[in-house]
């Protein structure tokens, strides 16, 4: 099928039988609210929490009376789905290729939380004919009457598929730990921010501190290499999360934290993180207008 008749075949099935199941099951009534918060979590270094942190922030938010959506970016094994207890059969790819409906793809996670896989499929994006994006792009946009927040969970380092993510986001949570190549890499993924994309505002979270104290002094690392190298940046120190036991506990249940050990002191520190991340809705770490996002990440 050549592009013309993929996008004819897509406005077919727009105008026929919408929305369904899962699109059904997500609230309306929240439809003044048409722009969803949309939060990147990154790092550098792998393996330094973010999935944890993208599951248990929808958890938590979910919990504080947002409805919450995670956009599964991250190719990794322990992946959100894992979390979730989920097994998607389905990728955004297949929305890309026509193949499905973004409703089939979209799956329904513990708490009401809704999950978009998407760990493949960004780069065919690229690929598609504008008017294709464009279609896609009202695919997508109706999924801001139902979403208050997106969560990325992106992959580690610096690709250019992490970038994307980063930059079209309106917030960016770099996650980081006391391991030094955590900073000098969470360093880095800033710097290539900043100075290729011009990115200025970065929250940061640090997992796996023994104490405040130590999260706060590898924060004030962070800040001080970025205003002696890079300047004019604003970090802003979001919280931290204690090293708890019940956390890969928790994962090796295939449950979050939160869900299976809500009084853990990790469970503890992600509803206080989800709590300051309300309270900072609107202010100067929220780069660009959100209406936008999905307009950006298609490129249209
Ligand atoms: N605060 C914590 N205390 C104890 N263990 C933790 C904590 N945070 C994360 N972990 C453990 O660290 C491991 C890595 O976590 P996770 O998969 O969330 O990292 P990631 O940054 O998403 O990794 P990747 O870069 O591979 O995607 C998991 O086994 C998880 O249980
Ligand atoms: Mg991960």
């Amino acid at each position: 099928m050549n592009q013309a008749e993929t996008l004819k075949q897509w406005k077919m099935q727009k105008t026929a039988e919408r929305p369904t199941t899962v699109m059904k099951q997500m609230s309306r009534k929240n439809t003044s609210h048409y722009a969803p918060v949309v939060l990147s979590i990154g790092s550098g270094k792998g393996g330094v929490g973010k999935t944890n942190v993208v599951a248990n922030l929808a958890v938590a938010f979910s919990r504080l009376g947002k409805k919450v959506m995670v956009l599964d970016a991250d190719l990794g094994l322990a992946n959100v789905d894992v979390l979730f207890g989920l097994a998607p059969k389905f990728t955004i790819q297949h929305v890309f290729s026509g193949e499905k409906e973004l409703k089939d793809v979209v799956l329904n996670g513990p708490e009401g939380i809704q999950v978009l896989p998407a760990s493949s499929g960004i780069p065919e994006l690229t690929r598609l004919h504008p008017s294709e994006k464009l279609f896609l792009l009202g695919e997508m946009e109706q999924l801001n009457h139902y979403i208050d927040y997106l969560l990325i969970d992106t992959a580690a380092g610096i690709s250019d598929n992490v970038l994307y993510f980063n930059i079209v986001a309106q917030e960016r949570i770099i996650v980081v730990t006391p391991e030094p190549t955590s900073i000098t890499d969470a360093y880095a993924l800033i710097k290539v921010l900043a100075n290729r994309h011009d990115i200025k505002h970065f929250s940061i979270l640090v997992n796996w501190a023994a104490t405040e104290n130590e999260a706060y002094r590898v924060y004030q690392q962070l800040t001080f290499v970025s205003d002696k190298f890079l300047g004019g940046l604003s970090l802003r120190f979001l919280g931290h999360i204690p090293r708890d036991e019940a956390v890969p506990r928790a994962v090796n249940k295939q449950k979050t934290v939160l869900q299976l050990f809500p009084e853990s002191n990790a469970s503890k520190s992600l509803m206080n993180i989800a709590q300051n991340l309300l309270d900072g809705g609107n202010n100067a770490y929220v780069d660009g207008n959100i209406k936008f996002f999905w307009r950006n990440l298609f490129g249209v």
